[in-house]
């Protein structure tokens, strides 16, 4: 497995990186080597291959031009809000030492800048955004700077504390659309936002938030992006109400851990004493995660694009999701540390 120098510098902070990245081999654009594949379909749009990176390691447009450069070509933009957010302070990442797989009950893990492969992390970021004046003209830059056969996701979310969270959610779609983006994606991911921790285990927020935006954008196919569901009723339930009228589901985003430093003490400080883990050790969640949806996607005869994320660092990895039910495949943490993913990917298919 390689191991490369990331585009995303950990060491510094999310504004010092968003400034001054990507760094590594995404300075280098030119001379990129360029693999021909057979062109997939994804929600009806021909793409080259449906590979790509989930909402997080693409800032902004320099990010994203970089991204499809090297040949992924299903880019999502940074998650946005309606309104600047702030970012937390760092550390917002590190690299964590799972004794193999994570579990999904808040495992406590060794964290430290010890970036060994196969690699975990943890990210920590609060999902900040800038302000939609800042954030709508650099999205516009990034998707017409997409190639043939090449797409931006636009990633947004809803913020409690203005006004209705659904409506916060269809105010960031439409503003997403003006960008002309030409695919959405909901984070319904992230904690605290919602009844139940996430907002996508409150199925029923969920579906006023999906109708929500769906009024405000009928014209471009939604996605959204989950956590892992440990137990089958509640996806069940959320397919019920919602799996007719999204067109996409991307799964999974991180699995909730407690990094700890080497005596024991919260890695991310006091007031953060849990984190968001992601890489090699959530892997198994992720392909779990796919191939549950994929199974309740045939038994209840619906028709949604499933982009399956987790753990992928290998053209082995992007094969096995693919197997599992996944329509498209996405890597963040291994994507991050291996520019070259993408190219490797299309090789292994020549
Ligand atoms: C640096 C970083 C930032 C992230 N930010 C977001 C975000 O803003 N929105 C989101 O939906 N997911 C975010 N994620 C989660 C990823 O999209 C993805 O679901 C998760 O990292 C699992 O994929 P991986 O194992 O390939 O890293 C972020 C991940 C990383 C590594």
């Amino acid at each position: 497995m390689k191991s490369l120098t990331p585009f995303y510098d950990p060491s510094i902070s999310y504004e010092d990186n968003y400034a001054n990245g990507p760094f590594g081999l995404f300075t280098q654009l030119s001379h990129v080597e360029h693999v021909a594949t057979q062109t997939s379909q994804f929600l009806n749009l021909d793409v080259n291959l449906p590979f790509g990176m989930p909402a997080g390691p693409l800032l902004n447009a320099n990010y994203i031009k970089a991204a499809f450069a090297y040949g992924f070509d299903l880019c999502v933009y940074k998650t946005v809000r309606t309104r600047f957010h702030k970012c937390h302070p760092l550390p917002n990442v590190l690299s964590v030492h799972p004794n193999g797989k994570l579990s999904s009950h808040l495992d406590i893990v060794l964290a430290d800048t010890n970036y060994t492969q196969p690699l975990s992390i943890t990210n920590s970021f609060g999902v900040p955004s800038l302000a939609p004046d800042v954030w709508q003209p650099d999205m516009a830059d990034a998707v017409k700077a997409a190639g043939q056969g090449q797409y931006v996701i636009g990633s947004f979310q809803g913020t409690q504390g203005h006004g209705e969270i659904e409506k916060d959610y269809a105010l960031a779609a439409k503003l997403v659309r003006e960008t002309n983006a030409p695919i959405l994606e909901a984070n319904l991911s992230c904690p605290n936002e919602g009844a139940s921790k996430l907002l996508c285990f409150d199925v029923d927020k969920v579906e006023r938030i999906v109708n929500e935006i769906k009024n405000a954008v009928p014209d471009r196919p939604l996605i959204l992006k989950l956590a892992y569901f440990p137990d089958d009723e509640k996806i069940i339930s959320l397919l019920t109400k919602v799996g007719s009228i999204i067109d996409g589901l991307s799964a999974i985003n991180t699995l909730s851990a407690k990094p700890v430093n080497a005596n024991g003490q919260p890695a991310l400080g006091e007031n953060r004493k849990e984190g968001g883990i992601c890489g090699d050790a959530i892997r198994w969640a992720g392909l779990d995660m796919v191939s549950r949806l994929d199974k309740y996607r045939k038994q209840m005869d619906l028709k949604f694009a499933i982009i399956g994320v987790g753990g992928v660092s290998t053209s082995e990895h992007y094969h096995q999701f693919i197997k599992s039910g996944a329509d498209a495949v996405m890597s963040a943490t291994g994507a991050m540390w291996n520019p070259l993913l993408a190219i490797e990917i299309k090789k292994s298919l020549n």
